[in-house]
């Protein structure tokens, strides 16, 4: 089958093999162009010229986990360890709402000091003071726990299942099953959450078969936003000699599933804005409608380093909401207005 055959499959039955999608990611030359030109195109018809923005903040340094591509691991004794106060939480989602942010992004290590009771507490209070729609990324809890922060008040959650690979997933996971992970995102969805999922690019030792599973996982687990990232190697991790990921397949994985789930909602991630000085502007073309900028204090930015040459680390937020504005208006694209929930949850509410 022909690249330009296998695109129109996926524009009008969303579904493709595994070697279609293999097909997809090898693409070159005219083939690529393709690809992207008709992912901008059906971005554009399903969800539009608007590009919502997500203020991120990343509240908690620890985590109880060891993945070994993460810089926050906890073997990583170099690593500078912090942990917010609720009030202080509040008050930086208050800062994000002024500064015109309808979505703020709770993301930690996983830190069990965070009980059910003090999550619930933090999701309570941001929701009183500021109209935002609240997103969570705290990885692994129980199903009462993620009821309860739903119940509090939580909208959307993201966790990536970082790659279908279940002998790599074990390999980089010590201690950590990807049965549960898979779990995990199905209590999420069960219980009502804007479901974000998706997975690392660039894993040493995953092949372009992996990735192509990877992509049909994210499409089996219906996906309302979908995260896909470079990995970039840290230094204090046991990766650290590692190649980085490829830029060029992180794109065509956004185009393929802005394909396959043309209304959900893709953000073009700060890791493929760090490897490539305009990768979040090529995510953008290419069938992402998301940006999350960091909305944190200087002093946690720094800290909180997954990896090495983060972009924007040095940058105070109000700068990065401005800078930000400026891509999107540079493309032709405009600010999204409102919270920005995934069409693709709409539908199906
Ligand atoms: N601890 C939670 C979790 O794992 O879901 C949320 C925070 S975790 C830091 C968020 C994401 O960072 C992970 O899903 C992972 O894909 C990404 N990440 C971690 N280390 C990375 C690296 N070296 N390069 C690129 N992305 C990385
Ligand atoms: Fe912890 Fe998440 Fe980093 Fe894994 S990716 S070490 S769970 S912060
Ligand atoms: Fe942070 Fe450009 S978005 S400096």
């Amino acid at each position: 089958m022909k690249v330009r055959d296998i695109i129109e499959k996926a524009c009008h039955e969303n579904i493709l093999t595994k070697d279609e999608i293999k097909l997809l990611l090898m693409a070159e030359g005219e083939d690529k162009n393709l690809l992207f030109k008709t992912a901008d195109m059906v971005r554009k018809e399903h969800v539009g010229d608007e590009v919502f923005l997500r203020g991120l903040i990343e509240f908690s340094s620890y985590c109880k986990n060891d993945c070994f591509y993460c810089g926050l691991r906890k073997s990583n004794s170099q690593a500078q360890r912090y942990r917010m106060q609720e009030d202080e939480i509040v008050e930086v989602a208050k800062r994000a709402y002024q500064m015109g942010y309808r979505t703020v992004v709770l993301q930690s290590g996983e830190d069990m000091f965070y009980t059910k009771d003090r999550m619930c507490s933090i999701i309570k209070k941001i929701k009183q003071n500021v109209d935002v729609a609240i997103t969570l990324s705290i990885g692994e809890r129980s199903y009462d726990e993620y009821k309860a922060f739903k119940d509090a008040g939580a909208d959307r959650f993201l966790m990536r299942f970082e790659t279908s690979n279940e002998k790599l997933y074990r390999q980089y996971h010590p201690g950590m099953s990807f049965e549960k992970r898979i779990e995990c995102l199905k209590w999420l969805k069960s219980l009502g959450y804007e479901l974000g999922t998706g997975f690392l690019i660039g894993l040493p030792g995953q092949t372009i078969d992996d990735l192509a599973q990877d992509i049909l996982l994210v499409k089996e687990l219906d996906a309302d936003m979908i995260g896909i990232g470079p990995f970039i190697p840290h230094p204090q991790t046991p990766l650290k000699d590692a190649k980085e990921g490829s830029v060029d397949l992180t794109l065509k994985s956004i185009a393929i599933l802005r394909l396959l789930i043309p209304d959900a909602n893709i953000p073009a991630t700060t890791a493929l804005g760090t490897l490539d000085p305009l990768g979040r502007q090529k995510g953008l073309m290419c069938g992402a409608n998301i940006v999350m900028p960091n909305v944190n204090h200087l002093k946690y930015k720094l800290k909180y380093e997954l990896y090495p040459g983060k972009i924007c680390i040095n940058e105070d937020a109000t700068k990065c909401r401005g800078c930000i504005e400026s891509i999107i208006v540079s493309l032709g694209r405009k600010v999204g207005q409102g919270k920005g929930q995934s069409r693709h949850y709409k539908r199906a509410a």
